[in-house]
């Protein structure tokens, strides 16, 4: 397996974050003991790139010009938006149909507080991403997991028999992470549509997190929701964002898209109580990314990120008792230590103390995640072969 392709200075180059506010590395040490000294930063969901160009210079124009007021007229971001969906996932998107939120966290808690009450459940499949869980219970609603099952090869499957007979009639939304985070799962035509109809089925909202959806690699094609179930877009919520894609989560933008008029009203009568409007730094970060020289960077990034998931699986899958799930999508590698016979603290603290690198611990991630560790791929292929090396050094007695 090779290490290095020809070096690519805008993914090969280590750029130190520490000491900047950066979560991933300023908060390590406090959330898991692992000093970003000598540590490697491998949780929080952002990648240690650089973004493009065109978003550093719509960022230094800004800055340039030095008046920083509030933002308006938003007609460029809509149209980016619109020319990004269709160009990338043959989606044709109405303007008008978009929201900006704060965020997709932000946009998930919007959505919950527009269709859900207290007291009412709302159904995740499981692992899923940590803040579904957090955001459903701060905001007083349950949460009803349902278990995703492992397919033959590793991924993670549905089993959606089975999450018919956990329905109570007390659940008002479903959200699904498509792709799904933990595990990178990018799910077919007909899986997605029978969420739809498990969603029709049981009266619910879907909420259709799709903030992946650009980084899919070579073998998978994301379809979006709304195009693999037009039929329920009078119950059907998307949600999008360029963070992930473009690596500016710092800016704070998510979409809430809406296409059904009745929904549309309630989700702005509500986007009007809670006071939302954008913050000019992530709508003019955004609608510079959504252009061709973003396009041709993000197929170099995914290529990039490609050779990552097969330089760590290739090296994880190595020690005896681990199992890193092959991912589709997503730089987020889940790997399972349950082959390994140790108890969840044995091989936490191999990783963290002696590996000393900071991953996600799978539980947050909801039932079935107790066995898995989440490892961030968003960085130089160098540290990644790092981590390979440190993890086969914590784990050589099963060797
Ligand atoms: C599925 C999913 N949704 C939302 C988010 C976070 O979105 P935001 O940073 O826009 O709040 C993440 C971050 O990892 C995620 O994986």
């Amino acid at each position: 397996m090779t290490v290095h392709a020809p070096f690519d200075p805008r993914f090969d180059t280590r750029i130190d974050r520490r000491g900047t506010h950066c979560g991933k590395w300023d908060m390590m040490e406090q959330v898991y003991g692992v000093a970003p000294d000598d540590g490697l930063a491998m949780w929080v969901a952002d990648m240690d790139f650089a973004a493009p160009d065109p978003v550093r210079d719509a960022v230094r124009a800004l800055a340039d010009h030095g008046v920083f007021g509030y933002f308006g007229d938003d007609g460029a971001y809509r149209a980016a938006i619109r020319w990004w969906m269709d160009l990338r996932h043959g989606w044709q998107v109405d303007p008008a149909a978009i929201f900006t939120t704060h965020g997709l966290v932000n946009g998930v808690a919007m959505c919950l507080d527009t269709w859900t009450a207290p007291g009412d459940a709302v159904v995740l499949f499981t692992p899923v991403y940590h803040a579904f869980a957090r955001v459903i219970r701060a905001a007083g609603r349950a949460v009803v997991e349902c278990p995703l099952t492992t397919a033959p090869d590793g991924t993670y499957a549905m089993d959606i028999d089975a999450w018919d007979a956990q329905m109570t009639g007390r659940e008002k939304m479903v959200i699904l992470c498509s792709p799904h985070n933990p595990g990178g799962r990018v799910w077919t035509v007909a899986e997605l549509r029978s969420v739809a109809d498990f969603a029709r089925r049981h009266d619910l909202i879907l909420v259709s997190d799709e903030i992946h959806h650009d980084l899919v690699f070579p073998g998978a094609r994301h379809v979006p929701m709304a195009v693999a179930a037009p039929d329920i877009a009078d119950r059907l919520v998307m949600l999008t964002a360029a963070s992930k894609t473009f690596n500016i989560a710092g800016a704070h933008v998510g979409n809430v898209i809406v296409t059904d008029p009745a929904l549309r009203r309630q989700f702005a009568a509500r986007m009007a109580a809670m006071g939302m409007s954008p913050n000019t730094f992530g709508m003019h970060m955004v609608t510079a990314a959504y252009a061709p020289a973003g396009a041709a960077w993000v197929d170099d990034l995914v290529a990039y990120l490609d050779g990552n998931r097969r330089v760590f699986d290739a090296g994880v899958n190595a020690i005896p008792g681990l199992r890193s799930v092959p991912l589709q999508s997503t730089y987020l590698a889940w790997v399972d230590f349950g082959g390994t016979g140790m108890d969840r603290a044995e091989f936490t603290r191999r990783v963290e103390a002696e590996a000393r690198i900071a991953a996600n611990h799978g539980p947050s991630f909801g039932a079935g995640g107790d066995s898995f560790l989440r490892f961030n791929l968003g960085m130089p292929r160098a540290q990644i072969a790092e981590a390979v090396s440190r993890l086969q050094d914590a784990f050589s007695d099963l060797q």
